[in-house]
């Protein structure tokens, strides 16, 4: 496998989006129950975009292979130095370090970027070890654990919350 890490362009969106909704259908890491739209996907991009913000994708010759950006971590102006990370891999291509260097390269741009110097992982709390394990190496920190604060499948699930400062 040759991996590249790229900021994304308008031509990965469809594949980035496929790999989104796959984990909204497959997994607990995303407390999404319904698989969303291409506009919906597509207007997030484009906040993340106007709002000057990190959006890469790892590809393997010019396939899309895994996925990373920052979201706003919320709304209101005292947060404004705060970010959300998300990161996805493509479900053939698990464990051969992609996601980890997915987050390496989101925190080593973000560190170019005054405006970012907190940056939270929220991790769904069934089958996170994978999640867990590339934030703590990449250098973040367990801060919180809200107790069976989302629900999905009919089950109630925690979220970790992971804390890097920048
Ligand atoms: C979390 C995710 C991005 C990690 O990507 P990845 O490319 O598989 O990660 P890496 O290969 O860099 O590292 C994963 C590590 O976790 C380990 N791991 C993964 N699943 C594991 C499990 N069930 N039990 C124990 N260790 C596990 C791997 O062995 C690897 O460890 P290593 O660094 O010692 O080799 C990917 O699993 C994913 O997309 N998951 C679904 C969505 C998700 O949870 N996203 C994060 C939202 S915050």
């Amino acid at each position: 496998m040759k991996l590249k890490i790229i900021k994304i362009t308008k031509k990965h969106i469809k594949e980035a989006h496929q790999i989104y909704n796959y984990y909204i259908k497959n997994s607990y890491s995303n407390f999404e129950e319904k698989i969303i739209s291409h506009k919906t996907f597509y207007d997030n991009y484009k906040k993340i975009y106007l709002n000057k913000l990190p959006y890469l994708v790892a590809l393997d010759k010019n396939k899309v292979v895994g996925i990373a950006y920052l979201n706003k971590f919320r709304e209101k102006s005292g947060y404004r130095y705060t970010f959300e990370n998300t990161v996805y891999v493509h479900k053939e291509y698990l464990n051969k370090g992609i996601g980890s260097k997915l987050l390496k390269e989101l925190i080593n741009i973000s560190k170019r970027n005054k405006n970012i110097k907190k940056i939270i992982a929220v991790i769904g709390g069934i089958d996170s070890t994978g999640s867990i394990k590339i934030h703590k190496k990449n250098g973040f920190q367990k801060v919180a654990i809200f107790k069976k604060i989302g629900f999905k499948n009919g089950k109630w699930i925690d979220a970790i919350f992971m804390q890097k400062n920048i």
